[in-house]
């Protein structure tokens, strides 16, 4: 049974700014669901349009059967939401905070204090109920986050890049969380995220999005299975951006039309080339390269990650795009562009 289903969802800002374009997806009872895609690629704007927090500007959306649009009050009694920004009160304890949302959903309090009780060691920070939350740590609050979420039982609960800013240690603790959650209380989970290992480890079904646009969607598995094969990743003896560029024009011209090349596309200061197996490649490969004198630094074969498929189908890396300023209009007619080729 699915707890959303979204039709042709889609959000234009004002400047005519498509935030989300004519998406379609579903997700399953107790299932967790991620968004993964970079800045800007409309997950907030997804996740504010089912929590009834925006209006879309078409399509439908309904989640626990109730459209978002129409019915929005059913709709939030339904939901839990831990926003991209930590909502707490710092100064304020943890019981406190919990208990303040107890009331936001009119809970009564025998009910709040058995479920406060409840959560903090669902979230294991039982002991620290007491403690103000400017004495948390960020993994702690992440998790206090978390059970806010879920103070009034909803059936899906929305996480807005539950670990970012995180180290990797607490990173991993909080997925352990997450997952019990949606295993032992059998709570649809939707996140979103741009990390691909978060997706990755977490998530039955991954849909990977990029400037408003739902590029692939299904098991981790598939996703890798669909670009098929092996990745072998070429990287010149190059320090210049000219000279990578010319290294990759003079190596695609060179092994375009070869039987065993799939696809290639450039890739953080290197060439991957798709192969249907790896190991009966790279020999031809080397064989080609050098007699045409090109150089190679590093070879290397993988099996496709998320990041491989988020390349192949988006022309661009997750990775190379964090912590740059993107250009999302250009980027946009890019897309359009080669969708409409
Ligand atoms: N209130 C707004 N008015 C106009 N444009 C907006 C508004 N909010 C978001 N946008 C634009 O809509 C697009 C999608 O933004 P959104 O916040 O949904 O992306 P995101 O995937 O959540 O990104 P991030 O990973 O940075 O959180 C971006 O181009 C953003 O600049
Ligand atoms: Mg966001």
């Amino acid at each position: 049974m699915s707890v959303i289903e979204a039709k042709a969802l889609t959000k234009i800002y004002p400047g005519d700014i498509k935030a989300v374009d004519t998406i379609d997806f579903h997700v399953n009872a107790g299932e967790i669901f991620a968004f993964l895609g970079p800045n800007g690629a409309g997950k907030t704007t997804t996740i504010k349009m089912l929590n009834t927090l925006l209006m879309p500007t078409s399509g439908t959306a309904t989640v626990a059967g109730f459209d978002v649009a129409k019915n929005s009050a059913e709709v939030r009694r339904r939901v839990g939401y831990a926003a991209q920004d930590v909502g707490i009160d710092e100064h304020a304890t943890g019981r406190e905070n919990l208990s303040l949302y107890g009331h936001f959903y009119r809970l009564d309090g025998r009910t709040i204090k058995a479920r406060v009780k409840d959560l903090f060691e669902l979230v294991d920070l039982a002991g620290y109920e007491d403690k103000m939350v400017s004495t948390y740590s960020g993994g702690m609050r992440k998790r206090l986050d978390l059970a806010m979420g879920l103070i009034h039982e909803p059936q899906v609960i929305f996480l807005d890049e539950p670990t970012t800013g995180l180290d990797p240690q607490t990173r991993a603790h909080l997925w352990e969380y997450i997952n019990n959650l949606a295993r032992s209380m059998g709570v649809a989970i939707f996140l979103t995220t741009h990390y691909m290992e978060e997706a990755d480890r977490l998530a039955d079904r991954i849909a990977i999005i990029d400037l408003g646009k739902i590029v692939s969607l299904g098991t981790s598995g598939e996703l890798k299975k669909s670009i098929g094969g092996d990745v072998v990743t070429l990287t010149p003896p190059v320090e210049r951006d000219e000279e990578l560029r010319e290294f990759i024009k003079r190596t695609e011209a060179v092994l375009a039309g070869q039987p065993f090349v799939a696809e290639m596309k450039p890739s953080d200061g290197a060439l991957a080339v798709y192969v249907n197996d790896g190991s009966s490649a790279v020999p031809d490969m080397m064989q080609i390269l050098s007699g045409q004198g090109i150089d190679v630094k590093t070879i290397s074969i993988s099996r496709p990650s998320l990041d491989d498929v988020f390349l192949k189908y988006t022309g661009r890396t997750i990775r190379t795009q964090e912590g740059t300023r993107t250009n999302f209009a250009q980027l946009r007619r890019q897309a359009n562009r080669r969708r409409n080729q």
